[in-house]
C-alpha cells in the first residue's frame, strides 16, 4: 500500500449521480399548503404537502412555457400554474385541466406531465429520488426506487439533532473532504481536541461493503478528547465504525456497551459548484448528562465551520487547477470514492453488477 505519490486523472469528476435519494429540505420547512423551492443536482424543484400531509416534489418548470410552478396556487391536490392556469396533480405531475381549451379540443391534457419525483420523509428530512433531470413520471422509466435511506438506531428511545452548511464546491471535493483523515490536525486544531503535535501514525482496517467501504470497528483515536470523555462518562470501552456509501453518505457509529451514537453526513450536490452538507446524529448516551448535546451543538457547528472555511479557501485555488494528487495511504479513501463512482456508472451503462474496486479487507496507514 505504499505508492509514494500518485497523480491520477479523476474520471467522471464533477459528474452527478442519478437514481439515488437526496435530502432536499428539513421536514419542518414544509407546512400547510405552502410551496417551497429547492434545488438538487441542478434541477429546480417545488415541494409541498398534499391534503394527507404527504410530501411531493415536482420539477419547478411548467411544461407549457416554463413558468415556475412554485408561484402556485396549491389547494392540497393540484398545483396550478400562475401564468395560464394549467393544473397538475401534485403527486404525479399529470395535467388535470387546461382552462383555455374549448369543449371540442382534441388535446388530451392527461398525456401532459410536469416532471415529478418520488418523495418521502425520513429522519427529519424530505428526500427526493432524482430519477433523471426531467423528472419523467414513473412508468416511463424502468428504474426500481430503493427504500429511502435511514439513520440506524439501536434502542427505542434516543435523542436526535441536525446540522447543515453550504459548501461552495463540486460534489467530489465535498465528499472527499468528508473522508479525508489527513486534514484533522491542521483544520480542526484545538487544545481540547488535537494539535499538530498530537499527530501519530494510524493503521486502520478497511473492508468493502455494498456500494461503499467500511473502516472496520476500532477503538476511537486515543488522541481526541471527546472520545476520552465518552469513555469516562459511560465507563465502557467504545468502538467506532465508519462507512462510506454511494452516492454521498458517511455513517459513523460509536458503541459503548448499551450506549450508542449514530450519525450520518451527506454531501448533496445542489448546483455544479455548490453542495449542502447535512449532518444528523441520534444517541442514547446519558440523557441526563449533557455531554453529547454539548459535542453536537457546540463542537459540531465549530467543526463544520472549519470545514466550510477550508472549502471556501480551496475554491480560490480550484479556479486555476482542477487536477489533484491522491497520495497513499491517506488519500486512498478518496481514490476509492472515484473508483466506486466509475464502477457504478459502468454498471448502470452495461446493466452488469457493480465491480467493486476494493477486492478484500486491507490495512491503510497514515499519520494524523
Ligand atoms: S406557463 Fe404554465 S400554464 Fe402557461
Ligand atoms: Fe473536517
Amino acid at each position: 500500500m505504499n505508492d509514494a505519490t500518485a497523480a491520477k486523472p479523476t474520471e467522471h469528476a464533477g459528474e452527478m449521480l442519478w437514481e439515488f435519494w437526496y435530502p432536499a429540505l428539513r421536514s419542518g420547512q414544509l407546512r400547510g399548503r405552502k410551496l417551497v423551492r429547492a434545488m438538487l443536482l441542478d434541477v429546480p424543484l417545488v415541494l409541498g404537502r398534499d391534503a394527507a400531509g404527504q410530501p411531493f416534489a415536482l420539477r419547478d418548470v411548467c411544461p407549457h412555457r416554463a413558468f415556475p410552478l412554485s408561484f402556485g396556487p396549491f389547494d392540497g391536490t393540484v398545483v396550478e400554474c400562475a401564468y395560464h392556469g394549467w393544473q397538475f396533480d401534485a403527486r404525479t405531475g399529470q395535467c388535470r385541466h387546461i382552462p383555455s381549451l374549448t369543449a371540442d379540443s382534441k388535446i388530451k391534457c392527461e398525456r401532459i406531465h410536469a416532471g415529478s419525483f418520488p418523495c418521502e420523509e425520513r429522519d427529519g428530512y424530505v428526500w427526493v429520488f432524482m430519477t433523471n433531470p426531467e423528472g419523467r413520471p414513473a412508468g416511463e422509466t424502468d428504474v426500481a426506487v430503493p427504500p429511502v435511506p435511514e439513520l440506524p438506531t439501536f434502542s427505542p428511545r434516543y435523542r436526535i439533532a441536525h446540522l447543515a452548511a453550504d459548501l461552495p464546491c463540486s460534489v467530489d471535493h465535498g465528499i472527499i473532504g468528508l473522508m479525508d483523515p489527513a486534514h484533522g490536525p491542521f483544520v480542526h486544531q484545538a487544545w481540547w481536541w488535537r494539535t499538530r503535535r498530537s499527530i501519530r501514525e494510524k493503521a486502520k482496517q478497511f473492508e468493502p461493503i455494498p456500494n461503499g467501504f467500511r473502516m472496520s470497528p476500532h477503538a476511537p483515536s486515543a488522541n481526541s478528547a471527546p472520545y476520552k470523555i465518552l469513555k469516562l462518562a459511560t465507563g465502557e470501552p467504545s468502538t467506532t465504525t465508519i462507512d462510506f456509501v454511494l452516492p454521498n453518505q458517511r455513517f459513523e457509529q460509536i458503541r459503548a456497551g448499551r450506549y450508542w451514537l449514530s450519525s450520518r453526513t451527506t454531501v448533496t450536490p445542489v448546483r455544479r459548484n455548490l453542495c449542502r452538507l447535512d449532518f444528523v446524529a441520534a444517541w442514547n448516551i446519558l440523557p441526563w448528562f449533557p455531554i453529547v448535546p454539548f459535542i453536537i451543538h457546540v463542537l459540531g457547528p465549530r467543526f463544520i465551520r472549519q470545514d466550510t472555511e477550508v472549502i471556501e479557501k480551496q475554491a480560490l485555488g480550484l479556479q486555476y487547477e482542477d487536477r489533484m494528487m491522491l497520495v497513499d495511504d491517506a488519500d486512498r479513501p478518496a481514490r476509492w470514492y472515484f473508483e466506486l463512482k466509475a464502477a457504478h456508472l459502468e454498471s448502470r451503462r452495461t446493466g452488469q453488477p457493480l465491480r467493486h474496486p476494493i477486492p478484500a479487507p486491507l490495512t491503510l496507514r497514515w499519520r494524523s
